[in-house]
């Protein structure tokens, strides 16, 4: 591909690229002489700066990582595109004709760049769902619902906010008349999977999500009109060419100024709440996508923010990703805090009672992470008994792991013993002998390879069940079609049985699951599991799947051993034996069938 477009293009590209806005546009950079420039390196992690960009020669290489290369190669790397792909989005920015080798003609070439076309539909759409939002009659109700939570004029033109008609035949109607093909359409992720005409949102409040650049990329809406229990709140767009949800940051647009200069940036709940901060003047916030905040998410933000500020529901679920956040932000070397709102649920509530400013101090007033969640395990243990203290160490002993430094391990081991009024040597002491158990088995398994294999095949029931503690809204899955007896092995049979209960309570955060545990080892395997990362960036609901799938089949084939043995002792020469025989053939087919359809 390179070899089509011309060398004299390619230099020009080169030369006349601004360098330093380019590579400013993911990291902080700052001059030291002349025009030389430094950073944190946007590739990998680093607190000081080590990354080089120098603006003449147009280059940049960091110290740490050994990165380097030009403006193009920069693209690729970010972008993740391929070298002609790079050479043309920023031809296209710096408005510069691309002329190609040996009278190569660009039409033939068939490019991909349909993502782009997809983000110019998306932003077509989104105009037409704002204005019909606030410009017509059908969009009244939604109008007067969003103004009647606060939100202003100027909030909802910035924002863009529209409204998708109730009549699911109207978006394909009217795009059709725009001379849209229908291929192109249904390919959208506008439109329902089965039912190609019928828009897959209606009646919605539509919130745009925007990428870095500003361009609409997806949609969420919100259900004005319920009907029942069984409607959702949200809907969302699903990953699409032009968007990766676990890449893009909703509001990550409008924040990305403010995330700079203020080197602070609020991972917040969703939609509603990112707004109210924006609109409350507190414009470096973000909320990741209707899943857990992702490493990739982390990374936007990592270059330009010292500090995070936590800003999820108090609810279970809002606890445990609260909990999976700082252990993701301290591991990539950022100083996490936590928003604890008083007074309302969430900030956009806080916005509508309270006002601005009321908001913006609650802001202020957010609390260090390691002060949150030793406030947290002391409101879960009874810290004033030597089970409860033990229970509360070990589910702290994981974010220590996480920090980066041993001054800050080595402090905040002290403010663990003294907020459990601990001795301090003995706190040092279990946490030490804990890392030095752990690297003693993972060694041994390192020197075992077969009996490594052998130990997660066991296992695979248990870290099902560990994994979907990570995302405890997904045991739902579990439970209805597994219950306790399922289990082979006799630990998951006993988690499994945990989990049951803290679900039927409603408390299933994850010191609340901990705390359930009376089994030390178990609690040992869980936090050291869940801290090792390893659950961070999986899906839990396949994970969830995949345990139903391996206990089920663990079962069966448990049940085919036995067939098989019984099979062995039938009497054949007996009409009784003979029966038998067909009978464990029958069920033997039956299972074999069952597998199939696991
Ligand atoms: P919440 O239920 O807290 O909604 O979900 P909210 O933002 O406070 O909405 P309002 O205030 O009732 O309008 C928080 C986020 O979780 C995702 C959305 O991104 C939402 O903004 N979510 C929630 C879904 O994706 N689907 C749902 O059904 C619910
Ligand atoms: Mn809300």
């Amino acid at each position: 591909m390179a070899g089509f477009i011309s060398k004299e293009t390619i230099e020009l590209v080169n030369s006349t690229t601004d360098i330093i806005s380019l590579v400013g546009d993911y990291t902080k950079l700052e001059r030291r002489t002349g025009n030389d420039w430094w950073g944190c390196c946007p590739f990998h992690n680093e607190k000081s700066a080590s990354f080089h960009v120098d603006g003449d020669k147009k280059f940049y290489y960091c110290f740490g990582c050994h990165a380097s290369g030009n403006a193009i190669s920069f693209v690729m790397e970010m972008e993740k595109v391929d070298f002609s792909n790079a050479v043309e989005s920023l031809a296209k920015k710096g408005g510069i004709q691309i002329k190609y080798e040996n009278g190569y003609k660009p039409e033939e070439k068939k490019v991909d760049n349909s993502a782009d076309q997809y983000i110019e539909l998306y932003d077509r759409v989104a105009s037409s769902f704002h204005y019909i939002l606030t410009q017509t009659d059908q969009g009244k109700d939604a109008l007067k619902y969003i103004t009647e939570r606060g939100l202003t004029k100027e909030t909802i033109e910035k924002f863009k906010l529209g409204y998708s008609p109730s009549d699911r035949k109207w978006l394909k109607n009217f795009l059709k008349q725009k001379n849209f093909t229908d291929e192109f359409l249904n390919n959208s992720g506008l439109f329902s999977k089965n039912y190609k005409d019928i828009a897959f949102f209606s009646d919605r409040l539509m919130f745009p999500i925007y990428n870095r650049k500003g361009q609409t990329v997806a949609f969420g809406g919100r259900i004005i009109h319920p009907q029942g229990p069984e409607d959702r709140k949200y809907l969302n767009s699903g990953d699409l060419i032009q968007y990766k949800k676990r890449e893009t940051l909703y509001a990550f647009n409008f924040a990305k100024k403010s995330i700079r200069e203020n080197k602070k940036v609020i991972f917040c709940e969703g939609y509603m709440d990112c707004i109210a901060y924006h609109q409350c003047g507190i414009e470096y916030a973000v909320a990741p996508l209707g899943t857990a905040l992702t490493e990739e998410q982390v990374n936007m933000v990592r270059g330009f923010a010292d500090t995070v500020l936590l800003s999820f529901d108090s609810d279970s679920a809002g606890k445990n990703a609260t909990y999976k956040a700082i252990l993701m932000c301290r591991k990539n070397n950022l100083t996490v805090k936590v928003i604890r709102l008083k007074g309302a649920k969430d900030p956009a509530e806080i916005m509508l009672k309270y006002g601005k400013e009321n908001l913006t101090s609650q802001v202020n007033g957010a609390i260090l992470d390691s002060d949150y969640l030793l406030n947290i395990l002391s409101e879960v243990y009874q810290t004033d008994t030597p089970e409860g203290k033990t229970k509360a160490a070990l589910a702290f002993f994981p974010y220590i792991d996480s920090l980066q430094t041993d001054i800050q391990k080595e402090s905040c081991l002290d403010q663990l013993s003294q907020a459990f009024n601990l001795k301090p040597e003995a706190v040092k002491r279990d946490f030490l002998n804990r890392n030095q158990a752990r690297e003693r088995i993972s060694s041994r398994q390192n020197q075992n390879q077969t009996e490594k294999s052998k130990q997660i095949n066991l296992n695979a029931e248990l870290r099902g069940l560990i994994a979907v503690i990570t995302d405890m809204d997904k045991f739902s899955i579990l439970r209805s079609s597994l219950n306790e007896s399922d289990f082979s092995n006799p630990d998951a049979k006993q988690l499994f049985t945990i989990l049951e209960e803290c679900f039927s309570r409603k408390t299933f955060s994850f010191p609340d699951i901990l705390a359930a545990c009376n089994d030390s080892s178990l609690v040992e395997i869980i936090t050291s599991a869940i801290s090792s990362g390893v659950y961070q960036n999986i899906d839990i609901e396949i994970v969830a799947k995949d345990t139903i799938k391996f206990v089920k089949r663990t079962q069966i084939d448990k049940r085919k051993n036995e067939i098989l043995k019984e099979l062995r002792e039938c009497d054949l020469g007996t009409e009784e034996g003979n029966l038998k025989m067909n009978a464990l053939l029958k069920e033997k087919l039956e299972l074999d069938k069952q597998v199939q359809t696991l």
